[in-house]
């Protein structure tokens, strides 16, 4: 007897129909063909004792099952539930009408009992594509998954439950509906962090409502304890709101990592990933046997922050300049090619030398300036170059801490850089999309050379004042770009529609890593 069971596999970030076919005849073997990694194979020992430990008998027969299509590389044990069935199905325990009305996934637990998989909701959006009534999910997916509406979605604590679905018995599951835009918009603006945490350091929570205001790169330079990532932890609570179709893709990316807690349906808030710095190249741009998305797509329309920049490998630090640049890494190996996007804000920090304190007013620092000079080179010019802001930072003394009033609060700060990224949408509204490949540009960091011609360029003063500066302060060449850029931002922060001086030399002051004497002040 055959019977057919559909079922998905994910492939980058998109699922992909798949068929189980359960073939029983006379005999006693068990064949599982169709390009099954070893998860899949192990399926079978977790079937066997999942049907039998829920009450029914294993069928004595010679099986064979076939996932299709065959030249697609099957990967996990989500498997496990279609096979389970197609095969409860071939001993008549299963009515086969209804079983073409269903797609379903899930991995076996040995009691029978059923364990979340990977990439539930692209899952989902595939099943509706597809037109099938409902879908199949255990319990752990059914938030994720309900996130896609026109399409039943059951969320099923063991195959018992699924047996009962599919043979229409009463009190069977009911599809789960959950608000999932309700929900969404409710949790969007609840912030465990805030900025009026931090007391003092106006200049450093200024130089954050630059970035988050034109969605620029940063980097942070400062002693240890000077609240570097206390401050860093708080930028998602500045930047805009995610909307819904910027919250559908960071959570299909989660999704598909397997990053989404069960009480999660959409991510309401942009994510903040800080990886530590002993991560690998792959968990930090994805890849990998089975292919997963890294650091870099978790982060995707949100942060990334490298904590303690000159620590991370130099291999580890090269790899982020291609998604730096695209906004999207494609991960190509001998078996497969797929691409995840990786749009980030990129926020880094760093001491400002090997003992932390050079600089410090109140500590001495023991390092020479060769020492310093190597401890930067650490850092890639070509990474530096795609750092708009560079901001130094000092600790606040206890004692003022504690006599300091609390700071603005966030939702004050989020108000003005939805502002300035409101005027930036309607500059940058009629642009066609970049170059191939690359999306639309959105913020002011993303300008190109000539955009910045066509939208930043100063007026002769403030250009005069511009050379002038860069060369007092030696600054190399590559700062003039990130200059107009920055001093865009400031410029629309203040609502202005012309770049003028005050806001150029604003934006130098964000240049302290490119100036020539960097590693010879106050030595
Ligand atoms: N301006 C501030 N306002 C309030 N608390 C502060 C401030 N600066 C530092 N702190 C306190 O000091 C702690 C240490 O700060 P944080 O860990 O962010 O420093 P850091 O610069 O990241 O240090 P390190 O280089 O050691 O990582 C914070 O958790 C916070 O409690
Ligand atoms: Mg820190």
């Amino acid at each position: 007897m055959l019977v057919k069971v559909d079922t998905a596999a994910v492939q980058g970030l998109q699922a992909i129909p798949v068929t189980t076919e359960v073939y029983a005849t006379r005999g006693v073997q068990f064949y599982l063909v169709g390009l099954p990694d070893n998860a899949v194979k192990e399926s079978h020992e977790r079937i066997v004792a999942a049907i039998q430990n829920s009450g029914y008998r294993f069928p004595i027969q010679s099986i064979t099952v076939n996932l299709t299509p065959a030249d697609l590389k099957k990967e996990g044990s989500a498997y496990d539930l279609p096979i389970a069935i197609g095969i409860l199905a071939t001993a008549d325990e299963i009515s086969h009408d209804r079983l073409g009305k269903y797609l379903m996934v899930g991995e076996l637990s040995l009691d029978g009992s059923l364990l979340p998989i990977r990439g539930a909701l692209p899952i989902a959006i595939m099943a509706r594509k597809q037109g099938y009534e409902g879908l199949i999910v255990p319990k752990g997916n059914i938030r994720e998954a309900a996130v896609v509406n026109n399409i039943k979605v059951y969320g099923a604590s063991n195959i018992q439950e699924v047996i009962d679905l599919l043979n229409n018995k009463e009190g069977a599951i009911e599809p789960t509906e959950i608000d999932t835009r309700k929900d969404f918009y409710d949790r969007q603006n609840h912030f465990e962090l805030d900025f009026s945490d931090v007391r003092g350091q106006e200049s450093v929570k200024r130089a954050m409502e630059v970035a988050a205001a034109g969605g620029h790169n940063l980097i942070m330079i400062g002693p240890p304890g000077s609240g570097k990532s206390m401050i860093a932890k708080r930028l998602p609570t500045i930047l805009p709101p995610l909307s819904l179709s910027e919250s559908l893709e960071t959570t299909q990316i989660h999704s598909v990592a397997g990053k989404l807690n069960c009480n999660t349906s959409l991510i309401a808030q942009r994510p903040f990933r800080s990886p530590h710095h002993t991560i690998s190249q792959v968990a930090l741009v994805g890849g990998g046997q089975n292919p997963q998305p890294g650091e870099i797509s978790l982060a995707h329309n949100g942060v990334l922050f490298l904590d303690e920049l000159p620590e991370f490998s130099r291999t580890v630090l090269e790899v982020l300049r291609q998604p730096l640049e695209d906004r999207v890494i494609n991960v190509s190996r001998a078996r497969y090619a797929v691409t995840y996007p990786a749009s980030f804000m990129f926020v880094a920090s760093m001491n400002p030398c090997p003992c932390g304190y050079y600089g410090d007013p109140t500590h001495h620092c023991t390092c020479t300036p060769g020492r310093i000079q190597q401890y930067m080179s650490k850092i890639s010019g070509p990474l530096l170059d795609r750092i708009d802001i560079h901001c130094e930072i000092q600790a606040v003394p206890f004692a003022q801490l504690s006599q300091m009033q609390p700071g603005e609060p966030s939702a004050a700060i989020r108000e003005r850089v939805i502002r300035a990224r409101n005027i930036q949408t309607e500059r940058f509204r009629s642009l066609p999309s970049g170059r191939a490949g690359v999306g639309a540009v959105h913020c002011n960091a993303q300008m190109s050379e000539k955009m910045l011609h066509e939208f930043a360029e100063p007026d002769a003063a403030s250009l005069d004042m511009l050379r002038m500066a860069m060369e007092r302060l030696k600054l190399s060449a590559r700062a003039y770009s990130r200059i107009l850029k920055v001093a865009r931002t400031i410029a629309d922060l203040a609502g202005s529609e012309k770049v003028q001086s005050m806001h150029i030399a604003e934006a130098i002051g964000y240049r302290n890593l490119d100036r020539g004497d960097w590693a010879e002040r106050g030595v």
